[in-house]
């Protein structure tokens, strides 16, 4: 009898595990992260935009940014694009391997941007 339960407690945690994944998947905590480093220190100055899928088990899509007044004319839409005033999409949302970096770059006075939205692929 105890030997069927425990064979039974052995089954229901395997069966947890396969349900869940071995891997963790992320969570809103693992957002991208955006880096910017100034590269050029003419008027106006130039800044590199870093930005990086922090899960280490998840393809992330659809990157949304808080980009203030940023402007369209500074920057390929293909890399930044500007949705609407305050809403920018990186990498037109095509997704990010997991720890996959992407950069831009950009000739202006600085602009404060942040992770707004995204999607994790964790399948
Ligand atoms: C951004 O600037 C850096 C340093 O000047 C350069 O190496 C890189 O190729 C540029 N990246 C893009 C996407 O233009």
């Amino acid at each position: 009898m105890y030997r069927l339960a425990a064979v039974n407690l052995l089954l229901c945690t395997f069966a947890y595990l396969l349900h869940t994944g071995w891997a963790v998947k992320c969570s809103s905590k693992d957002g991208p992260s955006v880096q910017q480093t100034q590269t050029g220190f003419g008027r106006p100055p130039t800044f590199m935009v870093e930005v990086q899928n922090k899960c280490p088990t998840c393809p992330v899509i659809n990157v949304h940014l808080k980009c203030g007044s940023f402007s369209q004319a500074l920057v390929n839409p293909r890399l930044l694009k500007v949705v609407a005033y305050g809403d920018c999409v990186i990498n037109s949302g095509l997704p990010f391997q997991p720890l996959q970096k992407f950069f831009f770059n950009y000739t202006h006075q600085k602009y404060l941007m942040h992770p707004s939205t995204w999607n994790f692929q964790c399948e």
